[in-house]
């Protein structure tokens, strides 16, 4: 089988090397388009993959109907709404992800946003420590609770809100389930936002819920930016001089939200959280077992769709 690995945003050669050996040893053979600038390259690439590894590129129904071959999608990382669910189930075609392979590193970012912002950018003034604030996770899948691990280590307390039943969960990583999401964000120092983009989360977090956060509020978003209403968390950072955002996913007009904000606000220049060589290596490399046992045993374990 070919197996295609289309990264617009490429992973570590280590990565693309583990990724090689675990298809060959399979008896597949592997196929590379890494930093396409164009969707003509994309479709022309699947037009000959039985599988396709991405990470956040966007396999829209135009890709999936270029791949007359293709079987199975398997997102090397965890949110798959870049992936149209439907037009690969139409098909028959069987899409993965490869939960928890990367959340560390997203996590770590987490906190590598939050000791710059805390030290006012390191600009020589005098900071504030993570230490005895509280941080409140809102969702509490993979990233959150790594996020509650490495907050633990940083004396810290945690919450977290999460609409699913997750008691035992809450208990063995020591977090407190806030009784609402607003109250999650009325009584957290620091809102980390973990939850994925989906039509019911779509500008979920805005005005409102910002509002409530305590003084000296810390927003960090490493998940989506479709997550946010960009209007309403605007608003809020203009009433409130003593918020701030700290945010993975650069807005469109990032420009007029720094000359409004200032180091109240951060962005990376480009989707940073899972870009180290380890969760590269880890996420890359599972989604080719993925595949190789998909095809070897019809293993499913991971389908999303
Ligand atoms: C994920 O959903 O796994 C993260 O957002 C990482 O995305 P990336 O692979 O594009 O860096």
């Amino acid at each position: 089988m070919n197996v295609l690995v289309a990264t617009e945003k490429p992973f570590a050669a280590e990565a693309v090397e583990g990724i090689r050996r675990a298809v060959e040893q399979g008896g597949h053979t592997l196929s590379l388009l890494e930093k396409y600038t164009s969707k003509a390259q994309l479709l022309a690439a699947v037009a000959d993959a039985d599988a396709l590894i991405v990470r956040s590129d966007k396999v829209d129904a135009e890709v999936i109907a270029a791949a007359p071959q293709l079987k199975i999608i398997v997102r090397a990382g965890a949110g798959y709404d870049n992936v149209d669910l439907a037009a690969a189930s139409e098909r028959g075609i069987v899409v993965e992800n490869t939960p928890g392979q990367n959340s560390n590193a997203v996590a770590e970012l987490v906190f590598g946003m939050l000791i710059q912002a805390m030290r006012n950018n390191y600009d020589g003034t005098t900071g504030r420590e993570l230490r005895g604030k509280r941080i409140g996770t809102h969702a509490f899948g993979q990233v959150a609770r790594q996020v509650a691990r490495i907050a633990h280590g940083l004396g810290m307390t945690i919450s977290t809100y999460s609409p699913y039943n997750l008691a035992e969960e809450f208990r063995c990583a020591g977090v407190e389930k806030a009784p609402t999401l607003d109250d999650l964000y009325a009584n957290s120092d620091v809102v980390s936002i973990h939850i994925p983009f989906k039509p019911e989360t779509e500008h979920l977090i805005g005005y409102e819920l910002v509002s409530k956060m305590p003084k000296n509020g810390i927003l960090v978003n490493t998940a989506r930016k479709e997550v946010i209403d960009e209007a309403g968390l605007m608003q809020a950072l203009e009433e409130r001089p003593d918020l701030k955002y700290l945010s993975d996913l650069r807005p469109a007009d990032a420009e007029e939200w720094e000359a409004k904000f200032g180091n109240r606000v951060f962005f990376t220049p480009k989707k940073m959280g899972a870009q180290t060589a380890e969760a590269n290596i880890n996420a890359g490399i599972a989604a080719a077992r993925q595949i190789v046992s998909f095809f070897a045993d019809g293993d499913q374990t991971f389908k999303v769709n």
